[in-house]
């Protein structure tokens, strides 16, 4: 039987074989490293949208709830997402490492139990090895979702995109590049702007500024592509 699907349906069965590739790899690398049975977290919101944000991997409560940025990570996201004139429900957002970055805290024995409920688990930052094993997989998922503006939030993700599409550059952090467009190779028109991991404003709340004015450029950026 021939499948006659729409674009969004094809889209979304695509994505989905992706990230059943990602799963089985990356299952495989962390069993092979001695690391947890991880909670996965997939992409989400609109397949067809012209922006694509990008995050560092899903902590305890996106575990839980099976949706990126649930947390107070989101809450802050939420929040300055005003700036660019974008609802979240209009966007797509996925992480660059697909399942919590967990790790024993010290003095707590290893257990069996999942990882959205083992309490004794804190977070940890992705490894080189991780951040590369996920680049090849990020670039399918974009180049299926082939929107107009990819936002990564944070080093993870522009290290990532790096990997996938420059690879061999030296890699710039988000701090000397943020706020920059820069084409895409491998798409027709489509561009990456780098902006600061919004947690970051937990910890450094002097950035908010700087942030907004990132944001702002996002959103008209977005409204002079639509005219
Ligand atoms: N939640 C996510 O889904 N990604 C992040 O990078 C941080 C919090």
């Amino acid at each position: 039987m021939t499948e006659n699907l729409t674009g969004n349906e094809s889209k979304i069965k695509n994505l989905e074989a992706v990230y059943s590739g990602y799963m089985a790899a990356a299952s495989s690398f962390l069993s092979d490293n001695d690391m947890f049975t991880p909670g996965f977290v997939w992409g989400c919101g609109d397949v067809s949208s012209d922006m694509v944000l990008i995050g560092e991997a899903p902590g305890k409560d996106e575990v839980e709830t099976g949706k990126p940025f649930s947390g107070k990570a989101g809450s802050i996201l939420n929040r300055l997402l005003y700036y660019t004139s974008c609802e979240r429900s209009d966007l797509f957002i996925t992480n660059t490492i697909k399942y919590r970055l967990a790790r024993q805290r010290a003095g707590s024995l290893p257990s069996m139990i999942p990882v959205c409920e083992n309490k004794s688990l804190s977070n940890r930052p992705a490894s080189s090895k991780e951040i590369l094993l996920a680049s090849s997989y990020l670039k399918e998922e974009l180049l299926i979702l082939n929107p107009r503006l990819i936002v990564t939030l944070g080093n993870t993700p522009l290290r990532a995109l790096c990997a996938g599409f420059f690879p061999g550059e030296k890699v710039k952090t988000v701090g000397e590049c943020r706020g920059e467009f820069v084409k895409l190779p491998g798409f027709k028109d489509t561009y990456l702007c780098p902006v600061f991991h919004p947690a970051s404003l937990i910890y450094n709340p002097s950035n908010e500024y700087i942030y907004i004015e990132d944001l702002k450029k996002i959103g008209e950026y977005l409204r002079n592509m639509s005219k």
